[in-house]
């Protein structure tokens, strides 16, 4: 049960959220922002007073994405704007590797990530005891970790990448072979990419594990012009389908500076009302695969965060320092 109350909607709410709703009025119905503003005013005013920064990913609903937080972007934005972040307080909203990643990077400060049950498909389907067995399979193949993993993971491995720098990573190295967990689509697409052997594991997203080439096939056929493009955990006949294949950050920045009329985002939902509310001249072909674990997080629960200074993340210290060896590699590649 909710510890904070649910604040209310006043005219003085209403005038000071008068321009977080600017933003994102092109997708949330006027009727709905009642709902929203007393959250996103009181969120704000917290931030100030536990001195709390908000880092949230590309797929959180557009009343957190564009109303309250402070830094947005792919999982390698957050990594990396984790490391330069002055506040006290670090409010992850976004997966629970998300917020270990941020903990690693700030030992000393507070990160909450406002639900600990975001977890993430990906993360689950591999355990550090599985990468012991790979290494000693292939004795003297490194592994490369997407960074969708548990810290417990990323201790094991060499060094992190996400899917913004998968193929950079993996060729920094400077051998034939990688071992590279735990998502086998990602591994695949790396695969196409580059010239080193990739060993793969059979973990998958749940959300982009749906979309099917035939779907997109069938969204081509009814919509003339559309421009397909695809987050790099779809099948390998989804992005074989696509027009551009990328991070999250990726595909946002190719919609801003192509301006395609029409586009269609494989991808998890909430990703194409953030990108919609801001690029109001290009039509969005949603089709919805809404990730459960990201959905977790809401404006109430930010704020019960924000307010009691829990949940934290807490990882530990036998396996903190070796994960965090493995995402500092990754970000000294760039
Ligand atoms: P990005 O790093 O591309 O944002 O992907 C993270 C993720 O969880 C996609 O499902
Ligand atoms: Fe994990 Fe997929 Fe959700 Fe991303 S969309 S957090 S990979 S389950």
């Amino acid at each position: 049960m909710s510890l904070a109350e649910a604040p209310s909607y006043t005219p003085e709410i209403a005038a000071a959220t008068a321009p977080a709703y600017e933003r994102v009025r092109t997708v949330i119905p006027e009727i709905e922002w009642p709902f929203h503003a007393p959250y996103v005013d009181a969120i704000n005013r917290l931030k100030v007073e536990r001195n709390a920064v908000i880092l949230a990913h590309n797929y959180q609903t557009p009343e957190i994405f564009h109303c309250v937080a402070d830094i947005v972007g792919d999982s390698l934005a957050l990594a990396r704007r984790a490391v330069d972040a002055e506040a006290d307080v670090i409010v992850l909203a976004g997966v629970h590797f998300m917020a270990e990643t941020a903990k690693l990077l700030n030992p000393e400060k507070t990160v909450l990530i406002p639900d600990l049950r975001a977890g993430c498909s990906l993360a689950e389907s591999i355990t550090g005891a599985d990468v012991r067995l790979l290494r000693e399979r292939y004795p003297g193949v490194p592994v490369v970790t997407y960074v969708n993993t548990s810290a417990e993971v990323k201790a094991e491995s060499d060094i992190c990448c996400t899917s913004g720098n998968a193929v950079k990573v993996v060729e920094s190295l400077g051998v034939d072979r990688v071992i590279f967990l735990p998502d086998e689509y990602l591994a695949k697409h790396v695969a196409t990419r580059t010239d080193v052997e990739i060993i793969a594991w059979q973990g998958h997203c749940e959300v982009h594990e749906r979309f099917t080439g035939e779907e997109i096939e069938s969204y081509r056929q009814g919509v003339d012009g559309l421009v397909v493009i695809a987050h790099p955990e779809c099948p390998p006949d989804v992005l074989a389908a696509a027009d551009f294949v990328g991070s999250t950050a990726q595909m946002i920045a190719h919609v801003r500076e192509k301006r395609p009329p029409k586009v269609l985002m494989v991808t998890e939902c909430s990703m194409s009302d953030n990108v919609a509310a801001e690029v109001r001249d290009v039509e969005f072909v949603r089709p919805c695969n809404l990730c459960p674990h990201m959905k977790r997080i809401t404006l109430a629960n930010i704020h019960e965060s924000l307010l009691t200074l829990r949940p934290t993340v807490e990882i530990d210290p036998a396996v903190a320092d070796r994960a965090r060896g493995a995402v500092e590699r990754m970000l000294a590649v760039g």
